[in-house]
């Protein structure tokens, strides 16, 4: 075998074998041939896309690079939750003890923020003591004793896709669908969860902004998952305005568990609640726990209504060596002083947000990532006050902005008014829940 005959192969639009496609994953990981070789190999993928069965052959080579946990010696059903990422969707950290007390074994492997969206991870670092890294073993036991984890992916799960994806975002290769696929899918299997539930984001803040595209996405995603015996279900969900109120970590972190706070699910933002209870519900269901919708969404505001999921979040946080003051609405965290508040410029109603733009205006504060090696201010952030179909007057307070040096706030601001257009007459709201693929 070799590299070039199947550059051609794949350039001629043939079918690649298993074996074809592990030699090109196995091959660039171990340096075994040039990177302008696989940079022509995935242009050749963008153009002429992949079957089922080769995209499942890339998932598995990918997958295999690496480390793979056994949860099979979980005690309970594993469930978890993979989001293609937004803004202010701190969802993870509501949803993993919301699961966990419906009797679900929840080990979650987090990435880190890139560009406008945020990660869990760097969310998770801004709780003081919380160790986002850990061995296997204590990671499993925690998930195993608490119900649920969250912990750092290693450079040890998917290596393949690490290599891979820097290349791709230096080729103009990251939007193809089965690329995506085996990246995500890789990453996915490798924590071992039995039921994986898909956040499928659209909008101007999401990675797919075209409802097409993220139903061909969506597809790819589910017969990879059920090629390898997972138990997949897919929520497309609205990322045309950030999610809940709050951008940046501390603030997010404390918007999360303060919502999950016994009587909090009625007043928190109910985008938030509408979207976690609906993935959490979605988990129950598709791994069996309950035999229908109505069900497990009812289990899930039950656990949720009587505080047993924040005290189950407590537990978590605390088994991970956080510290958090419960007694406190910060819980502890630290928070960058108020440093400007964005007033509305005329009378009107919100009609479209560049939700893209709200997330690099957190970069312009120090609170996101340009570059991989970037430092991060996990204390600076956004109260986002305002939906899509409010009703606003000139000089309302549409958006605070929290960051210890405001100069940079008022670039954030400056950046935040621009991507927002009013309108004279009424503009509906965004449905949060767009569709389902089961
Ligand atoms: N997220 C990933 O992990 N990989 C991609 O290719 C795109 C989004």
């Amino acid at each position: 075998m070799n590299i070039l005959e199947i550059i051609e192969a794949k350039k001629q639009g043939h079918e690649l074998s298993d074996d074809q496609i592990r030699f090109v994953v196995d091959g660039f990981t171990a340096d075994e041939f040039p990177v302008y070789q696989m940079s022509a190999f995935l242009m050749t993928v963008w153009f002429n896309g992949m079957t089922s069965a080769e995209t499942a052959a890339l998932t598995g080579a990918m997958l295999e690079s690496g480390e793979q946990l056994d949860t099979s010696t979980l005690s309970g059903l594993s469930a978890d939750k993979h989001s293609t990422g937004g803004v202010g969707d701190k969802v993870s950290l509501l949803l993993a003890p919301l699961a966990a007390e419906c009797g679900l074994k929840v080990p979650m492997l987090s990435g880190r923020g890139l560009g406008h969206t945020g990660g869990t991870l760097d969310k998770l670092e801004a709780i003081p003591g919380y160790r986002i890294h850990m061995d296997n073993e204590e990671f499993l036991a925690i998930t195993e004793q608490v119900g649920c984890a969250i912990v750092g992916q290693s450079g040890t799960i998917a290596p393949a896709d690490g290599r891979i994806y820097a290349l791709r975002d230096v080729s103009a290769t990251v939007d193809c669908v089965p690329l995506i696929t085996g990246s995500i899918m890789s990453k996915k299997l490798a924590a071992g969860p039995e039921t994986i539930v898909i956040d499928l984001k659209t909008g101007s803040g999401a990675f797919m902004t075209d409802m097409d595209k993220a139903r061909e996405l969506a597809a790819a995603l589910v017969k990879t998952g059920r090629h390898y015996g997972r138990k997949m279900s897919v929520v497309f969900s609205d990322m045309d305005q950030p999610l809940g109120r709050a951008i940046g970590h501390a603030n997010e972190t404390i918007e999360a568990f303060d919502a999950l706070r016994p009587g909090h699910r009625q007043t928190a933002p109910q985008d938030l609640v509408i979207l976690t209870e609906d993935l959490v519900a979605e988990m129950v269901r598709v791994a069996g726990v309950k035999p229908d919708r109505e069900q497990s969404l009812e289990l899930v505001r039950e656990v949720w209504d009587s505080g047993k999921a924040f005290e189950r979040m407590m537990s978590w946080v605390g088994a991970q060596g956080g510290q958090l003051d419960q007694e406190r609405p910060d819980f502890g965290l630290e928070v960058a002083p108020l440093a400007f508040e964005l007033k509305a410029p005329a009378d009107g109603f919100l009609a479209k947000v560049n939700c893209r733009e709200a997330g690099l205006a957190l970069a312009d504060m120090g609170g996101a990532r340009r570059k991989v090696e970037d430092p991060l201010d996990l204390t600076c952030g956004i109260d986002w006050l305002l939906q899509v179909g409010d009703s606003v007057s000139a000089g309302d307070t549409v958006a605070r902005i929290f960051c210890k040096d405001v100069p940079a706030a008022t670039k954030a601001a400056d950046r935040l008014l621009s991507a927002l257009e009013f309108s004279n007459s009424e503009v509906k709201p965004h449905a949060v829940i767009l569709d389902r693929l089961e």
